[in-house]
C-alpha cells in the first residue's frame, strides 16, 4: 500500500489555499483548528484573519484584556473555547508551545483532536487527528462499519490514521485525508475517480459507498417550551450567554427560562427544531432592565452575533 504517498502527492498539487497554511506557526494554526470545531471552513476564515490581525502572536493575545478576546469571538459561539484560548495564552506566551500533543493535552481548552491537530500540523508529531471528515474517508477506505462514535471504534480509527502519519509529513497527511474529506470523499455523491485513495477502497469496491459511515442513531425527540423574555430599550436587545438551555449551547441568547414537557404547550409564538429538541417558545415582551447579566445589541446586529434561525423567527413573530 503507498496510501501515505498518494495523499501527500495529491494534497501538495489539490490542498485548499487556507490562510493558516501559509507557515507552521503553532499559534495560527491552534486559533483555526478551535474556530474550526463550532463550524465551517468558509465561515471561519474572515473571522480568523480578523483574529489574527488583532492578535497577530500569542503574547499580543496573553496581554489582552478577556473581554476584547470575546469580542473577536462574537459570531463564533461558543464563549468558553475564547474563554480557554485566552487561558491557555496565559502560559504558551510566557513559556512557548510544548511540541507534543501529550503536553499541549494538559493546557484548558486543548482536547485530543486540538492537541493532535496542533502538535502535528505545526511540529510534525507523527500522531494522526480524528474528526468527521477523517472517520468518513477511513470508513469507506476501510470498510469499517463499526460504531464510530464508541470509544473503542474511535480508537482503531485513530489507529489507522497514526499508521498513515508514520510514513510522511504528519501535517500533509492529516490535512490531506481533511480535505479529501471536505472536497472529495463527500457525504453524498463522493468524486472517487479523482480520489487518490480510489484502488484500494473497499467501500468502492463492495459498493458500500453509501453505507458508510454508519448512521448514528437518533435520540429521542423531546419537547421543550422556552419561555422567552425579550428586553427591549429603543433599538436595542438584551442578551445573555446561555446558561439555561440545553440547545443552542456556547451562543449569546434571551433571557427566560425553559422546561422540559410531555407534550407541546397549547399556545405558542414559534416553533422550532434544533437535533433531537422540539422546541415552543412563549414571548413576554420586558422593559428596561433584567435580572441577569444582560449585554445590549442593535436589533440589527443580533444576525451577526447569532445567526440562529430561531432567534431571528422569535424576532420576528413581534411584528
Ligand atoms: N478542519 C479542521 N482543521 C482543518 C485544517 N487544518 N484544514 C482544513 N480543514 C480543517
Ligand atoms: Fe471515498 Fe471514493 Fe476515495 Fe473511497 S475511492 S475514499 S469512497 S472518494
Amino acid at each position: 500500500m503507498h496510501e501515505a504517498q498518494n495523499l501527500r502527492d495529491w494534497y501538495l498539487e489539490n490542498q485548499r489555499p487556507l490562510p493558516w497554511r501559509l507557515n507552521r506557526d503553532p499559534y495560527g494554526i491552534w486559533i483555526s483548528e478551535m474556530m474550526l470545531q463550532q463550524t465551517t471552513v468558509a465561515a471561519v476564515v474572515p473571522f480568523y484573519e480578523r483574529f489574527m490581525r488583532k492578535f497577530p502572536t500569542v503574547q499580543s493575545l496573553q496581554k489582552s484584556p478577556l473581554s476584547n478576546v470575546l469580542e473577536m469571538w462574537a459570531g463564533l459561539g461558543y464563549y468558553s473555547r475564547a474563554r480557554n484560548i485566552h487561558k491557555s495564552a496565559q502560559v504558551l506566551g510566557a513559556s512557548g508551545f510544548p511540541k507534543s500533543h501529550l503536553e499541549l493535552m494538559e493546557l484548558p481548552g486543548f482536547g485530543p483532536y486540538t492537541a493532535r491537530a496542533v502538535s502535528s500540523l505545526a511540529f510534525g508529531e507523527k500522531v494522526g487527528v480524528v474528526d468527521g471528515n477523517v472517520i468518513r474517508v477511513l470508513s469507506r477506505y476501510y470498510g469499517l462499519a463499526g460504531p464510530w462514535w464508541t470509544t473503542a471504534e474511535r480508537n482503531l480509527y485513530q489507529q489507522k490514521i497514526d499508521a498513515w502519519v508514520q510514513k510522511e509529513d504528519p501535517s500533509l497527511i492529516n490535512q490531506a485525508v481533511m480535505d479529501l474529506g471536505a472536497t472529495i470523499c463527500t457525504p453524498q455523491r463522493p468524486a472517487c475517480l479523482l480520489c487518490p485513495l480510489q484502488k484500494n477502497c473497499i467501500a468502492r469496491q463492495t459498493q458500500k459507498i453509501s453505507d458508510l459511515p454508519v448512521k448514528k442513531p437518533k435520540k429521542d425527540s423531546e419537547v421543550w417550551v422556552w419561555d422567552v423574555d425579550l428586553h427591549l430599550r429603543g433599538k436595542k436587545i438584551g442578551l445573555i450567554e446561555n446558561d439555561y438551555l440545553p440547545f443552542l449551547k456556547g451562543q449569546m441568547i434571551f433571557p427566560g427560562k425553559a422546561l422540559k414537557q410531555k407534550k407541546k404547550p397549547k399556545k405558542y409564538d414559534v416553533k422550532h427544531g434544533i437535533t433531537h429538541h422540539d422546541i415552543y417558545v412563549r414571548v413576554s415582551k420586558i422593559g428596561v432592565t433584567a435580572a441577569k447579566k444582560v449585554k445590549w445589541i442593535e436589533i440589527n446586529q443580533l444576525q451577526k452575533i447569532n445567526p440562529s434561525s430561531l432567534l431571528r423567527k422569535i424576532i420576528e413573530s413581534q411584528g
